[in-house]
């Protein structure tokens, strides 16, 4: 395959019907919650840029600088042709990090919920790499199956950076790198970027910003409710919290109701009381020795593990055994 393609898995009606499912299921349940991945409409895409570059939000910043050190060692254990599929590639803006160690890469696979910042992502990375074959796929990457990827020679890279894997629970992890397992064939690689526990304050500020584009960010799933269920949600009557959790190691972000109030969404009231929440994220953190040993336990080892100076966040470079 040659060029460049974006391929939908999925019609807009497809997609709208299982959005209704996933928030009527989320809302009707004891603790509300809606599936992080529908914070990504595009604002949402666009807002999650901006959250990239707060002085609080260390996690892109540190991880790019590790990307840059540990990136000729990838390629030499990955091979300079491998193919790289990227799980929510997003802007895909370190993905030219590996593009460029690579040498050779033989295409480029981007997978993300997101289709208008896929475009986006797909056509400045084929300007910048116009011999690249790159396919961007619509999908949900906790679905995917061998055969929703093209085939391309040499041994597949899969890469998941950006601490994308925190958003998943425990379950999910487990899930997740098993598909990747299968979906990245015999003597495919994995490298993710995960981040790591430390300093809580410095956590509860990353997911606090002070410009505030971070409730911004979590805000603005109302205005897609709103927009694309019919929902009836007031911006205004609500509020992002955000905090670390040391015992389970996660930051937990919800909209906050701040009165009493009736909200309709895909054609059911819910009754919200001043106080209650609705989830919206997770953001697991792990110490590296625990995330190889979670990784081992679907059958990656880990090739090589980098951090920086600070122990901020760690990547991993993960192998199939
Ligand atoms: C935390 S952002 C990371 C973006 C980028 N990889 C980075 O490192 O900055 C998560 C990305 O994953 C995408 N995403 C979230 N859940 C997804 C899912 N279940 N399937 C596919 N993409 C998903 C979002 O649209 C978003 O682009």
């Amino acid at each position: 395959m040659t060029g460049s393609a974006l391929l939908p898995r999925s019609s807009g009606d497809v997609a709208r019907r299982e959005f209704a499912r996933d928030v009527l299921a989320g809302l009707a349940g004891q603790c509300k919650a809606i599936p992080s991945k529908y914070l990504y409409d595009e604002h949402g895409s666009a807002l999650f840029e901006r959250i990239c570059e707060t002085p609080e939000y260390y996690v892109t910043r540190v991880e790019t600088g590790i990307l840059r050190d540990c990136a000729p060692e990838v390629a030499a254990s990955a091979g300079p042709s491998c193919s790289v599929i990227e799980f929510g590639s997003g802007a895909a803006t370190k993905t030219e990090i590996l593009l460029d160690a690579l040498a050779t890469p033989s295409a480029y696979v981007c997978v993300d919920v997101c289709v208008e910042q896929l475009a986006a992502s797909r056509a400045r990375l084929a300007k910048r790499f116009p011999a690249l074959p790159i396919t961007a796929i619509a999908a949900d990457y906790m679905r995917l199956e061998e055969s929703s990827l093209p085939v391309f020679p040499g041994g597949r890279l899969g890469f998941f950076p950006g601490s994308t894997i925190g958003n998943l629970t425990p379950d999910e992890v487990q899930r997740f790198l098993a598909t990747t397992r299968r979906v990245l064939g015999h003597g495919g690689m994995l490298l993710i970027g995960v981040d790591t526990v430390k300093d809580e304050a410095v956590l509860n500020a990353a997911y606090n910003d002070a410009a505030g584009v971070t409730a911004a960010f979590t805000i603005n799933l109302l205005r897609r409710m709103n927009r694309e269920l019919d929902g009836s949600f007031d911006p205004d009557r609500f509020r992002h919290v955000a905090f670390y959790n040391a015992e389970l190691q996660r930051i937990e972000i919800f909209v906050e109701s701040l009165i009493d109030q009736v909200v309709r969404v895909a054609g059911r009231a819910f009754t919200l009381r001043a106080g209650e929440r609705i989830r919206t994220e997770y953001s697991y953190k792990y110490r590296p020795e625990q995330f190889v040993a979670t990784a081992a336990t679907v059958g990656y080892a880990a090739v090589g593990s980098w951090m920086d100076a600070d122990e901020l966040f760690c990547v991993h470079l993960l192998a199939g055994v």
